[in-house]
């Protein structure tokens, strides 16, 4: 917002200062075919003639500190009235009235909302590069990442709407993609999409990190591209390959699927491991569910997760699964935020077990979560794997 340049200070002060049927008139003053007079009416104030309209009723009403012109609904305060005379921005207009009326409008750091060029030019490289790996994935060269979306049973809605792509197997494509948009190398490199070559017989300086992947970009909460997941058609390794930490991009502030999940309807978040699960419960009608990036459930992430009033976990059921599901309660309950955790049997992810069971299986797993308390009693063990009576006495009274 422009307004938050300005001290609120600032912003009394002009108001408190300037007078606006003498504003009316200074501003006026040059304007051709434009005489100014004031009358009395009804008790009222109004200029003879307005700025804005030229009705002469006289239409336009003047109060200590607004203005109003029956005739044309134009209307404000005084930075209104300068803004429409001297097609200014609000911004200008302050500048210019503070200026007028000596008073001072240095910026205080706090409230300077400074968006670094760094920033900028990272955010436009990351857009820029999702529209690259989306167009790939629907031409020829994307044929490969086009049967693996297939294959997997990902709907084409689907693969619109988290704008799904592929990196193809060209060493620098993408690099001269962005080369010739203009971006600089060293934005490039920093973007972590792009990686110097050290090869010395290497036919290009840089190559893109991501290729022969299907991409998955990672959005932040408003929806804006800050990162990538790519995963690998076959069996090689590693299996994904996520961007790294980039000054746009911090793992445990985001949530894979979060600008969507935000705004379902449905009272809670499902929150799982992978995005092929995340996708996949979105596919199947459950537009409430997020994955966290690869990592344990951080603070940052669970505020975000405060927006519903519930969290269901739908993690693996292995040891790290048992793990991430004991953390991710101790954050919850330090906020006082519901938490309950999906039971899956037959299947190792949301995703197999959707595609095994269906909508209403999974609907039935989610009624059938248990509590953080039934959890943490059912998974109480000492290290050496034996039932932790005392850690279960603990959570049942
Ligand atoms: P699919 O095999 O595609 O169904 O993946 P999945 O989501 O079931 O994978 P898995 O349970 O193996 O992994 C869960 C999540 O952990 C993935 O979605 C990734 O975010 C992350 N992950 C898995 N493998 C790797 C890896 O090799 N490297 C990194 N950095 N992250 C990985
Ligand atoms: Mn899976």
């Amino acid at each position: 917002m422009d307004g938050m340049f300005f001290k609120k200070e600032v912003i009394e002060k002009i108001l408190s200062q300037a007078n606006l049927t003498n504003i009316i008139k200074d501003e006026t003053a040059n304007m051709p075919n434009y005489n100014f007079g004031i009358s009395a009416k009804f008790g009222m104030k109004y200029a003879n003639e307005c700025p804005f309209c030229h009705s002469k009723a006289p239409a336009m009403q003047i109060e200590s500190e607004t203005y109003y012109c029956n005739s044309c609904g134009r209307g404000g305060n005084v930075f209104d009235f300068v803004m429409r005379v001297k097609n200014m921005t609000f911004v200008e207009v302050v500048t210019y009235l503070a200026n007028k009326y000596d008073i001072p409008t240095e910026v205080p750091p706090f409230t300077q909302k400074v968006v670094s060029r760094k920033t900028t030019a990272l955010m436009s490289i990351n857009q820029t590069a999702a529209k690259f790996y989306f167009d790939q994935l629907r031409t020829g060269d994307g044929a490969s990442g086009m049967k693996y979306f297939n294959d997997r049973g990902v709907s084409a809605s689907i693969r619109s709407s988290f704008g799904l792509g592929y990196a193809g197997n060209f060493g620098d494509s993408l690099y001269q993609h962005l080369k010739n948009k203009g971006y600089e190398d060293s934005d490039l490199l920093e973007s972590g999409l792009i990686a110097k070559n050290t090869k010395d017989n290497a036919t290009s300086p840089f190559y893109d990190k991501f290729w022969n992947r299907v991409i998955f970009p990672i959005l932040n909460p408003e929806g804006r591209v800050i990162g990538f997941g790519g995963r690998i058609l076959g069996d090689g390794k590693p299996k994904y390959l996520n961007s790294q930490e980039t000054p746009v991009f911090d793992k445990g502030k985001n949530l894979y699927c979060y600008s969507i999940a935000k705004n379902s309807k449905l009272p809670y978040y499902i929150c799982c491991e992978g995005y092929m699960d995340a996708m996949s419960l979105h596919q199947y009608g459950f537009d409430c569910a997020v994955a966290s990036l690869g990592t344990a459930l951080t603070r940052d992430q669970i505020k975000l997760l405060s927006t519903k009033k519930e969290i269901i976990l739908a993690y693996d059921s292995d040891d790290a699964g048992i793990r991430a599901a004991k953390r991710a309660i101790a954050l919850c309950r330090e906020v006082g935020l519901k938490i309950r955790v999906i039971q899956m049997r037959g299947a190792k992810d949301p995703d197999e077990f959707l595609k095994k069971f269906g909508v209403d299986a999974f609907k039935e797993l989610i009624r059938d979560a248990e509590t953080d308390k039934h959890f943490l009693i059912r998974n109480s063990k000492t290290e050496d794997n034996k039932f932790d009576f005392d850690n279960a006495v603990d959570e049942l009274f």
